[in-house]
C-alpha cells in the first residue's frame, strides 16, 4: 500500500492569472446571460435600457421593455431590444424585473403579474419614487428578493447617483444590482429609512444644482459674457469642481483654499454670498424638501 500525500496545489503566476481570468469570464458570462424586463418604458425605463445596452452590460436581446403604446420604443427595437405591450410576456421571459411605471400605476400592474411571478426565479427592482419595499410586499407577498433604487435624471447620460436598498438579497444579487446601476453612474447602498433623504439630496439635488448654475449664468452675463458662453463656462466649471471632489476625495473647503488668495476676489465674493445667506438658504431648502416629502408620503 502506498501512502499518498496530498500537496497543497501551487500555481505559477501565469496559471493564477489564467484561473482568475476564467473566473472573471464565468462571472461576466453569468451576468451577460441574465435577462431583464423593464415594466414601464418611459423616460427612466428607456434610459436604463439604453445605458445597460450601450455599456455592453447586457445583450440587447436579453432586455424586454414594456408599455401600452409601444410605438415610442421602436428606436430600441431597432437595436435588438424586445419591446412588448404585454407585461406577462415580459416577466415570463426575464429573471430581473425593473418596475419603472408611475407610482399610482404599480398596484394594478403587480396584481395582474402576481400569478406569473416566482420568488425562486424573479428579483424585483423598484425604481419608483415613494414606493416602499413594504408597498410592493403588500401586493406580491414577502417571499421575493426586492431592491429599491432611486436614480436621478442624469441616468439618461449614465451619470446618475443611484441610492439602493435591499430586502432578502444574496451577496451575488447585491453585486449584480450594483454592477447594473454602476453602468448608469455611481451607486451607494443605504438603509431604506434614508430613501426620502436620498430622494432630496440625489434627485431634487439636480434641480438645486441647476439653479446654482443658472444664477452663475445670470451673473456671468452681467459681467460681460453672452448667454451661450456664460452657460458653457458655468456648467463646465461645476462639472470640473465635482470631478475634483470625486477623483481626489478631498473636502470642498480644501479645494476652496486653493482658490482663495488672501485679500483676493474669490474670498470677497464668497464671504458676500455667505452674508446674503448662501449656505443657510441651501440647507434650509434641502430640509424643506425633506419635510415636504416626509409629510406628503
Ligand atoms: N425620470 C427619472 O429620471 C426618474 C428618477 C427617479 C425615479 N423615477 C421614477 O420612475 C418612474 C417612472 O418615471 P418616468 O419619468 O420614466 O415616467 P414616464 O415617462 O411617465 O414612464 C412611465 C411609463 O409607464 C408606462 N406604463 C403605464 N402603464 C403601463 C402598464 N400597464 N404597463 C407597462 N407600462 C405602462 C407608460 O407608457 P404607456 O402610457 O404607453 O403605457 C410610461 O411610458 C416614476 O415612478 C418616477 O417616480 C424617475
Amino acid at each position: 500500500m502506498c501512502a499518498i500525500t496530498l500537496q497543497p496545489q501551487r500555481f505559477g503566476k501565469f496559471e493564477v492569472a489564467k484561473r482568475r481570468n476564467n473566473q472573471n469570464n464565468q462571472h461576466n458570462q453569468d451576468i451577460m446571460t441574465k435577462k431583464i424586463a423593464i415594466i414601464g418604458g418611459g423616460n427612466l425605463g428607456t434610459a436604463i435600457a439604453e445605458g445597460l445596452m450601450n455599456s455592453g452590460f447586457i445583450h440587447p436581446e436579453h432586455i424586454i421593455i414594456t408599455k401600452r403604446n409601444i410605438s415610442t420604443l421602436k428606436h430600441l427595437e431597432v437595436k435588438g431590444v424586445m419591446i412588448s405591450n404585454n407585461n406577462v410576456e415580459a416577466v415570463e421571459y426575464a429573471d430581473w424585473i425593473i418596475v419603472a411605471v408611475k407610482p399610482f400605476q404599480v398596484r394594478e400592474i403587480l396584481i395582474s403579474l402576481k400569478p406569473h411571478l416566482n420568488p425562486r426565479r424573479h428579483v424585483i427592482v423598484n425604481v419608483m419614487t415613494g414606493v416602499w419595499i413594504k408597498d410592493i410586499q403588500d401586493i406580491i407577498g414577502n417571499d421575493f428578493t426586492l431592491f429599491r433604487a432611486m436614480p436621478n435624471t442624469a441616468i439618461a447620460i449614465q451619470e446618475s447617483i443611484t441610492c439602493i436598498c435591499k430586502y432578502s438579497a444574496s451577496e451575488e444579487q447585491v453585486s449584480y444590482v450594483a454592477d447594473m446601476f454602476n453602468q448608469l453612474g455611481k451607486t451607494v447602498f443605504i438603509e431604506e429609512k434614508l430613501m426620502d433623504a436620498a430622494t432630496v439630496l440625489g434627485a431634487c439635488g439636480t434641480a438645486y444644482a441647476m439653479r446654482y448654475i443658472r444664477a452663475n449664468i445670470q451673473g456671468g452675463i452681467e459681467i460681460g459674457f453672452d448667454a451661450a458662453t456664460a452657460s458653457l463656462i458655468a456648467a463646465q466649471t461645476v462639472k470640473g469642481a465635482a470631478e475634483l471632489l470625486l477623483q481626489k476625495h478631498t473636502h470642498p473647503e480644501q479645494e476652496i483654499d486653493k482658490v482663495t488668495t488672501p485679500k483676493g476676489c474669490t474670498i470677497a465674493g464668497l464671504n458676500e454670498m455667505e452674508h446674503q445667506g448662501f449656505s443657510s438658504s441651501l440647507i434650509k431648502g434641502v430640509v424643506t424638501s425633506y419635510k415636504k416629502i416626509v409629510n406628503d408620503m
